[in-house]
């Protein structure tokens, strides 16, 4: 059977991993209430197409932090990538190389960074960060991520201790049992060169703080469920966070993206590109590299359709504050002039 679909490559996976594997990487947390409502919520959104317009040419292309991608999907940091494929994290890398997008690498990386490096030396890279309660580990870290050419530093700020997945306690999984960041408050702007991106924010207090601590951007996320449940889905939060930031700094999704519509949706609510998370391990346990860059190119297909099919030929003008409209009656929730969204969840 081909796989047409990111659920296609779920499916596969599910049968080719092992039950702890497929566990750990599908796992929630407690009941999975945000696990699932992530890409609920999404379905819950409607679309406004707009016809009478020319959409013979569509690019795709954008910018994060000022470096270009060929499409506003990049892959999210994601732990112990040998778990679905012996290169593991070097294999995601040629990948995302490949493709011309921005791949986050995990604190916990199964590959040694300097190899994931020489993977894809190309490749635009960034580096997710737990920040370690002993400054000088942090230290050590970050000089050796500025010199490997990582380009921005991605601070995960939901993960003061690891939420109660089931699933890795029945299987006895205790892989991350030390992921510390109890305090955020050690880590210093001075500390490093790089530009900082929190992820993990969902709520307009943090982002007005972030802000506050002049970050460089934000990914709006609730750890794919994975952390704290019973949250809002990423999507359902990004609104609040895009309003507080007033456009200082560039926004980030990731959580339940898994077609092309959903794509089309957080960028006009205001995100300027989103992250995948589940679905790149899914392309790995399938094939490899050639299983990640099938997932990419799937969701950059889809994502073409969508935008030609809405009326919408660039990537770029569906950023931020522009696209916000108010919401009115009628179902119209949120409108601007590049795409309107109807949505009954108000
Ligand atoms: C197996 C797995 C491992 C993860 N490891 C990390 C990690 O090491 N660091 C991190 O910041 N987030 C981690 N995350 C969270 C992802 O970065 C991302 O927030 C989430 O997967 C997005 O949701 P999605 O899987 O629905 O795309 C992990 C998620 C999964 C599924």
């Amino acid at each position: 059977m081909p796989l047409v679909c990111l659920t296609d490559f779920q499916a596969y996976a599910r049968e080719h991993l092992s039950k702890s594997t497929w566990d750990f990487i599908e796992g929630g947390v407690d009941d999975c209430c945000t696990r699932d409502e992530n890409t609920a919520a999404f379905k819950k959104i409607r679309l406004r197409p707009r016809y009478l317009k020319d959409v013979s040419k569509v690019d795709m292309r954008t910018t994060i932090q000022g470096a270009e991608i060929s499409a506003p999907i990049c892959i999210a940091p994601t732990a112990f990538h040998r778990l679905t494929w012996p290169d593991g994290e070097m294999t995601t890398a040629r990948a995302a190389q490949a493709a011309s997008i921005c791949y986050i690498t995990s604190t916990y990386a199964s590959c040694s960074l300097e190899d994931i490096v020489a993977a894809a030396p190309g490749g635009l890279r960034w580096f997710q960060l737990y920040v370690h309660p002993n400054r000088q580990i942090n230290k050590q870290l970050i000089q050796k991520v500025e010199s490997l050419g990582f380009k921005a530093l991605v601070i995960t700020v939901d993960v003061p201790k690891i939420g109660n997945r089931r699933h890795d306690i029945t299987n006895q999984v205790n892989l991350m049992q030390n992921l510390w960041l109890k305090d955020l408050g050690s880590l210093e702007t001075s500390m490093t060169r790089l530009p900082i991106i929190l992820k993990g924010i969902l709520t307009k207090e943090d982002a007005e703080l972030a802000v506050k601590h002049n970050v460089h951007g934000i990914i709006v996320s609730n750890h794919g469920g994975r952390q704290l449940d019973e949250v809002p889905a990423s999507i359902d939060a990004l609104t609040e966070v895009v309003a507080a930031v007033k456009g200082k700094v560039e926004v980030y999704l990731d959580g339940g993206i898994r077609t092309g519509n959903d794509v089309v949706k957080a960028l006009a609510l205001g995100a300027k590109c989103v992250f995948v998370g589940r679905p790149i391990l899914w392309g790995l346990a399938c094939k490899g590299e050639h299983g990640v860059t099938k997932v990419l190119d799937i969701l950059k297909n889809e994502f073409h359709t969508s935008m030609t099919l809405t009326g919408n030929i660039n990537a770029s003008p569906f950023q931020l504050s522009r696209l916000i409209g108010k919401g009115g009656g009628s179902g119209l929730r949120h409108q601007g002039p590049g795409l309107s969204i109807w949505g009954q969840c108000l």
